[in-house]
């Protein structure tokens, strides 16, 4: 009833913005790991730099692909949840165009080395306003549009959308405080070792709220819409939401251990860190059981099947970063590639997949069609990015264990067994095998960019062709449609 009053321009615009982000982010980080593998690819043009295109590659995907597919599935799930239209929707069209403003700035910028040299918000000051007039505006529609939905319950999916909203707009604000000196330039107004702790408390939160929460969110309306089942237990998602953002904030600390950080502090990050595996399993678990009495879909659909391995890899990344906060892992897996296998279980494993998976069921709906224009494409992307993901995965894990292990052996007389090069040549191979997994996860995401491309100029054609509609008499309690019904 309420299907043609939804404002699914604004979805259609972050989906369109999502899949180009994913393929320009993604094919970044392919090129940060060809310089990794052929080191002659670092040349003299300094914007080419493994330094710059590596802070391009994660705002890129991070920010610019995650946060489009966030803020658009967010305006489809409050309209759907709340059985209302997008509220303040000019401000909800600022937000299109403001984010993606940022998200070039910041990709301009960052490659031209004008940074605050803080990972995960290297934008110096005048982005960062943006982001933050940005960000208000997107929780200012957002809310709104809760407040005036049709039902009185709130759907678990806006509780971890609310959460990711709030949380990622503290966090830029108080991370980013600083005091400029000229148009490109800024200092922290932290030093030392608080500097430190509150980027960390920034960086590890922006994994729980921007990856984590938000994607949740996704999770927990796209995967019963797709199984076609209820959420195997709604009060368990409640629970695990409480218990997630409670926990979270938290941990931070550990990815400061064995550092000048109290040691008590960094004891604190590695107990919460591991009681952070109840909840994060316990997400993974009723997204996995609501698929059960629907398995049968998991063969034959491919949106299905995103979700369900992108599920498995946020119960597997999650239970991996448990363990290495724990100080003693840590020590063995800190600057080597391991972190770098986790960081991509959970972002090409978890983020990426179920993005793709929510965007694949999101996609025909809000373009009007029955279907997402080819099924086999959809069949082709998710082999070439679940092998991808397990080549990139996998040489890691073993190239970080290898280069840990060798850098803490030690000859009789107690020198070093090996030198930093002769680790370096050890794991170049892996590097390699990174690098086509990578290039696989890319081919994956212009398939997707094509079929959508697809889908939506059939959308277009079916808007163009002159369809006669029978024009009914008006009744007075009907909700006014303005548009033909799609679909
Ligand atoms: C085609 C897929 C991808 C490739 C080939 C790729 C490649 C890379 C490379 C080479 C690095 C630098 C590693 C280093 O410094 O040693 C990196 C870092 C990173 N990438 Fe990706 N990436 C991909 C997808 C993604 C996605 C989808 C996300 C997030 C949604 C992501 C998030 C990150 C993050 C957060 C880091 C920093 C890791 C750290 O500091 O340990 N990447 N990526
Ligand atoms: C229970 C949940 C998790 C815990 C306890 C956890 C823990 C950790 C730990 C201990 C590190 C290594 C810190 C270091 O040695 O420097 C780390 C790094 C990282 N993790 Fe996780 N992790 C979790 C889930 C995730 C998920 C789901 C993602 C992505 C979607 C993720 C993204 C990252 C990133 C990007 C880094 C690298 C940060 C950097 O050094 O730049 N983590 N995590």
């Amino acid at each position: 009833m309420y299907r043609n009053t939804f404002n699914d321009q604004i979805v259609r615009l972050f989906l369109l913005a999502a899949a180009v982000w994913g393929v320009i982010g993604m094919s970044v980080g392919v090129f940060a790991a060809a310089q990794l593998a052929w080191p002659a690819l670092n040349t003299d043009i300094a914007w080419l730099a493994f330094s710059r295109i590596r802070p391009a590659h994660t705002f890129g995907v991070i920010f610019a692909f995650g946060g489009s597919a966030l803020m658009g599935t967010c305006y489809y799930v409050v309209q759907r949840t709340g059985h209302t239209r997008l509220a303040l929707e000019k401000l909800a069209h600022f937000t299109f165009w403001g984010w993606q403003l940022a998200c070039v700035l910041a990709l301009v910028t960052v490659p031209l080395g004008i940074t605050q040299s803080k990972e995960y918000a290297e934008p110096e000051w005048l982005i960062d306003l943006l982001i933050a007039v940005v960000w208000v505006s997107f929780g200012t529609v957002f809310f709104a549009t809760l407040a005036r939905r049709r039902i009185q319950h709130i759907y678990v999916a806006n509780w971890y959308y609310g959460a990711f909203i709030i949380a990622v707009g503290l966090l830029h604000i108080v991370n980013n405080l600083a005091v400029p000196v000229s148009l490109t330039k800024s200092y922290p107004i932290y030093s030392g070792v608080v500097d430190a702790m509150v980027q960390w408390w920034y960086g590890h939160n922006a994994v729980a709220f921007f990856l984590t929460a938000g994607f949740l969110g996704m999770m927990y309306y796209f995967v019963p819409r797709q199984a076609q089942q209820p959420l195997w237990s709604y009060r368990f998602s409640i629970v695990n939401f409480w218990a997630l953002i409670s926990v979270y904030m938290w941990a931070g600390s550990h990815h400061l251990l064995y550092t000048a950080l109290p040691d008590w502090v960094q004891s604190v990050g590695m107990a919460f860190s591991l009681v952070l595996l109840m909840p994060s399993w316990g997400s993974a678990a009723n997204g996995l059981l609501t698929f059960n009495g629907s398995w049968h879909k998991v063969k034959t659909d491919p949106a299905a099947k995103f979700m369900v391995v992108a599920l498995v890899f946020y119960a597997a990344s999650t239970f991996e970063g448990s363990m290495m906060a724990i100080k003693s892992v840590n020590s063995l897996s800190h600057y080597t590639d391991w972190t770098v296998a986790h960081v991509h279980s959970g972002s090409i494993g978890w983020v990426a997949m179920i993005t793709i998976g929510s965007l694949y069921a999101m996609a025909p709906r809000a373009l009007g069609r029955p279907a997402m224009h080819s099924a086999a494409a959809m069949e082709l992307h998710f082999w070439l990015h679940t092998s991808g993901l397990l080549l990139y995965v996998i040489s890691m894990w073993i190239a970080g264990v290898t280069a840990g292990v060798m850098w803490r052996a030690t000859l009789p007389d107690g020198t070093l067994a090996y030198s930093f090069l002769a680790s370096l040549e050890a794991v170049k191979p892996f590097y390699v095998i990174r690098f086509i997994g990578g290039l696989m996860v890319v081919s994956g995401m212009v398939v997707m960019a094509w079929n959508l491309w697809h889908t939506a100029a059939q959308a277009r054609a079916r808007l163009i062709v002159p369809i006669p509609i029978p024009v009914p008499e008006p009744v007075a309690h009907q909700m006014p449609m303005p548009l033909p019904a799609a679909g």
